[in-house]
């Protein structure tokens, strides 16, 4: 926490008065402490609470200047290395996943581009709304990370989830989220290119085909390569589970709709994982209205999809390509065709014939090849541990390969 610069922002819930406690705990850690408190804040602690124990001028009012050489918003939100807004009410969670700007908080959020933590602390029916819930899952998808209400006696009677996380407990989070972002990740300064989920192939404007992948697998391995510092795009196709944080997501919906997203951000990518089920065929033609039931028999006719991964083997350069293998039998011989053919340095087969693999699981046992044979075989894990598994054989055999490109002065 030393030399850290926190703007606390204290909403007006009536666990502003841990605040005062969380306040004085950053200090004693070494961080200063910038404390911008909403009108009803002010209301259950006064200012003067937190500027004694903040030793720092408390801001309320976004046109109270303090310092003509600045614009305060704009000064505090540019100086943060984190923003933590403890308690969070349902109002400011609201005008953050909005972007409404109307006081100094809400404006310092809106212009900030450091790390945001919010702690929320509400009622738990206003905890539970459906609207609550969307911006909750609004913020999350943006980067927001939330420090989770604890479940409890509220000060409002009622029993249930609401109460903000003790202001020990949220130094620690704190702490360890800045011991994080301190320490070097294996894949820092690397763009990493997920796909994830299943291409819907249309028939007519309400039938399609698709197949089972929920997206797990995918997700798993976005938010693995998140948190080893890569900056990560997910291509998300067909999914049916809650987007990644902090990672930033391109919607598709067909193979042809998934090709043109991944081609178009090859060339920056430095490591591309296509854990995506694309469909291998599509509809020759989409008709425009539903088709009516006529004969006993129904003729669709379905043409050759581009195969992706075989395109992006083609044009590879210097990025590093994984690509997966579902298959009911014959895994190690299909991987490896598909490793070949499709010019991969990794191929991660999946026997989705196995319970607890494959498609729609929380689990997945995987077998990871190169251009001699297997090379990783996993048990049963969890997807994200699987995940972990493959980014770490990875980035081993991207660090080899710089070093060898560093050796011989140019890329191999
Ligand atoms: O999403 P989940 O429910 O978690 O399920 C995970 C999973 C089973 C979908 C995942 O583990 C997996 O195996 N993904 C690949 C599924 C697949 O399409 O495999 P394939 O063997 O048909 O294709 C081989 C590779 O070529 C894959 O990397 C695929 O993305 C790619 N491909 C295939 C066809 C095509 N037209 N273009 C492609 O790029």
């Amino acid at each position: 926490m030393k030399g850290k610069t926190i703007v606390l922002g204290v909403c007006g819930g009536i666990a502003a008065y841990k605040a005062a406690a969380l306040c004085s705990k950053l200090t004693q850690a070494g961080a200063k402490v910038h404390v911008v408190m909403t009108e009803s804040a002010t209301k259950l602690v006064g200012p003067v609470t937190f500027q004694a124990l903040s030793h720092e001028a408390v801001r309320v009012d976004t046109f109270d200047e303090l310092d003509p050489g600045v614009i305060s918003h704009i000064d505090l939100a540019d100086r943060a290395d984190a923003v933590v807004v403890a308690p969070a009410t349902a109002n400011m969670l609201a005008k953050m996943a909005t972007g409404i700007a109307d006081d100094m908080l809400s404006t310092i959020l809106l212009a900030t581009t450091a790390p945001v933590f919010a702690a929320p602390a509400m009622n738990v029916h206003m905890y539970g709304h459906p609207a609550t819930q969307a911006n909750l899952a609004v913020l999350r998808e943006r980067g927001v990370e939330f420090i989770e209400p604890g479940v409890g006696q509220l000060a409002c009677g009622y029993v249930g989830k609401g109460r903000m996380e003790e202001p020990e407990k949220i130094v620690e989070f704190l702490k360890e989220r800045f011991a994080a972002m301190e320490t070097p990740r294996p894949l820092s300064g690397k763009k990493v290119l997920v796909t994830a989920g299943g291409t819907v192939e249309r028939l007519d404007p309400v039938r399609y085909f698709t197949n089972d992948s929920s997206g797990k697998m995918g997700f798993a391995l976005a938010e693995a390569a998140r948190d080893h510092g890569a900056e990560v795009t997910l291509i998300a196709a067909r999914v049916s589970e809650p987007l990644p944080a902090g990672v930033q997501v391109v919607r598709v919906t067909s193979a042809l709709d998934m090709e043109e997203a991944v081609l178009s951000r090859y060339a920056d990518a430095d490591l591309v994982i296509k854990a995506a089920a694309v469909a291998d065929y599509r509809p020759a033609e989409t008709a425009p209205q539903k088709i009516k039931k006529t004969g006993d028999t129904l003729q669709v006719t379905l043409v050759k999809n581009p195969d992706i991964l075989e395109e992006l083997g083609r044009r590879k350069d210097r990025q590093f390509l994984i690509g997966f293998a579902a298959e009911t039998d014959g895994l190690e011989k299909h991987a490896m065709d598909k490793l070949h053919r499709k010019n991969c340095d990794l191929v991660v087969g999946n026997d989705v014939s196995r319970e607890a693999a494959g498609f729609g699981t929380d689990t997945n046992i995987v077998t990871v090849f190169d251009k001699e044979g297997p090379v990783l075989e996993l048990p049963v894990l969890s997807k994200r541990e699987t995940a972990e598994r493959i980014l770490r054989l990875a980035e081993e055999r991207m660090s080899a390969g710089e070093r060898a490109a560093d050796a011989c002065g140019g890329r191999v």
